[in-house]
């Protein structure tokens, strides 16, 4: 195995909502007790029903959040605590996408302004510089020319190519994928998971990608980490896990989800493979 780029040991995060007049705080805890180690250059895919914490881990991996108990070490350090000047400097090396392109990008600036944005917060260049990293990373996601275009003038998969785009011309480390091709068609969705793997070999990216689709997750998986509330159940390398699942949940998944089956993923391989060609 590769060096660990990040490390969680012993992880929990609870959360007390209500409390207020005479009633008593509920406590959630969203992440219970989790270990994960993350190799470099490993696409680890995390799966589970909505609400099992998957975000929750996401953003304590990103640091964007600290643990109540336990520890994130990234590339065998803690953190910064979020907000404080060395957290915002070491910013850069982890980046984000999530569901939904178009709440995440601003609809009055154009792409390549958004774009030029993140490099200008996280990197000194100048104008020259800047212009020719933002046209070398448009092409690069397949959006070469519409750098000029507001978010409106783009269908969702481009969307979601700008925003992969604004994370990468900053050169991360690790990029955290939650849901980032769930609201997209199947023929979308694989275009974009083909262009993401290529843009991982080429950037040489470590991945966290949260996904409730088994489908995407064998996909572009090595390993699967499946989650159940706030646990990690079963962690393996995606082959074992769908040839000998171990946890009883990791089998109810895999009988419950369509693309587990041979005919699914028959499917799936041939428009990833339509998608490529
Ligand atoms: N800021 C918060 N305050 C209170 N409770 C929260 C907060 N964020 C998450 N939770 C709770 O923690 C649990 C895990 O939530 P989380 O968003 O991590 O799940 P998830 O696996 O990402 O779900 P989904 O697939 O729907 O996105 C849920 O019970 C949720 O209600
Ligand atoms: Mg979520």
């Amino acid at each position: 195995m590769n060096e660990p780029i990040l490390q969680m040991n012993g992880v929990t995060r609870r959360y007390e909502t209500g409390g207020e007049f005479f009633s008593r705080p509920t406590v959630t805890t969203a992440v219970d007790d989790v270990s994960l180690t993350v190799a470099a250059g490993e696409v680890c895919a995390i799966v589970g029903e909505s609400g099992s914490g998957k975000s929750t881990l996401a953003r304590l991996a990103a640091g964007f959040d600290s643990p109540d108990a336990g520890q994130v070490l990234f590339r065998g350090t803690p953190y910064a605590k979020p907000g404080s000047a060395p957290w915002r400097r070491e910013r850069a090396v982890v980046q984000f996408v999530f569901q939904n392109p178009s709440s995440a990008l601003d609809p009055r600036a154009t792409i390549a302004s958004q774009i030029g944005e993140m490099l200008t917060t996280h990197e000194r260049c100048d104008a020259a510089t800047r212009q020719l990293r933002i046209d070398e990373i448009l092409d690069r996601v397949g959006l070469g020319g519409m750098g000029r275009r507001l978010p409106q003038q783009m269908s969702g998969g481009q969307l979601q190519r700008a925003v992969l785009a604004r994370a990468l011309i900053v050169r991360p480390e690790l990029l955290i994928c939650d849901e980032a091709v769930s609201a997209l068609d199947v023929s979308v969705q694989a275009q974009i998971l083909n262009l993401l793997m290529s843009l991982k070999d080429e950037f040489g990216l470590t991945m966290i990608f949260i996904t409730h689709d088994l489908g995407v997750a064998r996909h572009v998986g090595d390993r699967i980490a499946v989650m159940q509330k706030g646990r990690i159940v079963e962690n393996r390398r995606t082959g074992y896990l769908f040839e000998s699942p171990r946890h009883a949940y990791t089998r109810t998944l895999l009988a419950a989800i369509p693309a587990a089956t041979p005919a699914a993923r028959r499917a799936w391989d041939a428009a990833a493979a339509k998608a490529a060609a």
